[in-house]
């Protein structure tokens, strides 16, 4: 049995290598779950350009009310879609899966727990890499996720993104080089870069960029809502334990004083 199970493992060994390697370079999405303000923004942008298609349906709309701080009628105005839903509901979306198989090739999928299953850097990085490619149905493309289903829905939001060689400064351990005869920056043509055409999105590179971080921040809470309360509740065990162990000590002593 366990000779089978280390060949098992053996045998997996390849894939797993295989699927690391080659991928795109995930870009660190440094979510903060603590800033209840990033966590609210996100989930304003989640139910503005997400739930139209993808639910969180293992949540409900007042826990997330709740743990964001947000009051409850603000939550019923702003956030609670349709008109009909009650604030105890789970966060469900109304179009059946069978339909937007046949619209989008691929049925949206629940993102109550995606941040566990992807990772919070690859979300970030799958939001900030759809580009123009016209060989694809959608006329989008994604880095992270190469041919996928889903339209660039924060185009808007984020501008025309294209792809192609463009100057860029030549990095050695991911700092800038810079030519030590003239202080001049090094600069390399390089190909297969993202570049966003000036003045095509509403927001500033650094604005989408927080937007998406704030996005994120709301997946990654969505998928481990009480991860806040544990580390909290963690800290006060560990101090208890610590000043039990005093008592305990003081206790042995007492019992073997006698005994040498
Ligand atoms: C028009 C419908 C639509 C909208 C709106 C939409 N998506 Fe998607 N999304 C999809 C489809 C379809 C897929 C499946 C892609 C595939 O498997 O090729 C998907 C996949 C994803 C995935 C990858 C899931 C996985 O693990 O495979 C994430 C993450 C995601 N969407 C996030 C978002 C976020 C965040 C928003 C809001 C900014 C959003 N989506 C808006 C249609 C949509």
């Amino acid at each position: 049995m366990k000779k089978q199970l280390i060949a098992l493992v053996f045998a997996l060994m390849p894939s797993v290598v295989l699927a690391a390697g080659g991928e795109y370079p995930l870009e660190s999405a440094e979510v903060d779950l603590r800033d209840k303000a990033s966590l609210q923004d996100g989930a304003r942008t989640f139910v503005n350009y997400c739930m139209g298609c993808h639910s969180t349906q293992y949540q409900r709309y007042e826990r997330v009310a709740n743990d964001l701080g947000i009051p409850d009628e603000l939550m019923m105005e702003n956030m609670v879609f349709p008109a009909s839903a009650l604030i105890g509901e789970h966060m469900k979306i109304g179009m059946r899966p069978e339909d937007s198989k046949g619209w989008l090739g691929v049925a949206p999928p629940d993102l109550t727990n995606v941040a566990r299953v992807r990772g919070n850097d690859w979300i970030y990085t799958y939001l900030k890499t759809f580009y123009i490619d016209s060989a694809r149905p959608l006329g989008v493309n994604n880095k992270a996720f190469p041919n996928t289903a889903m339209p660039n829905v924060l185009e808007e939001l984020q501008g025309r993104q294209i792809i192609g060689c463009k100057a860029m400064p030549v990095k050695k351990d991911d700092k800038i080089q810079k030519d030590s005869l003239t202080g001049e920056i090094v600069m390399d043509e390089q190909c297969d870069v993202l570049t966003v055409v000036d003045g095509t999105g509403v927001q500033s590179e650094e604005e989408f960029d927080t937007t998406i971080r704030n996005l994120t921040a709301f997946l990654a809470y969505s998928g481990d809502p009480i991860k806040l309360e544990r580390h909290r509740i963690g800290a006060y065990v560990l101090l208890y334990l610590a000043f039990f162990f005093i008592f305990a000590y003081l206790l042995k002593r007492e019992y073997w004083k006698d005994v040498h």
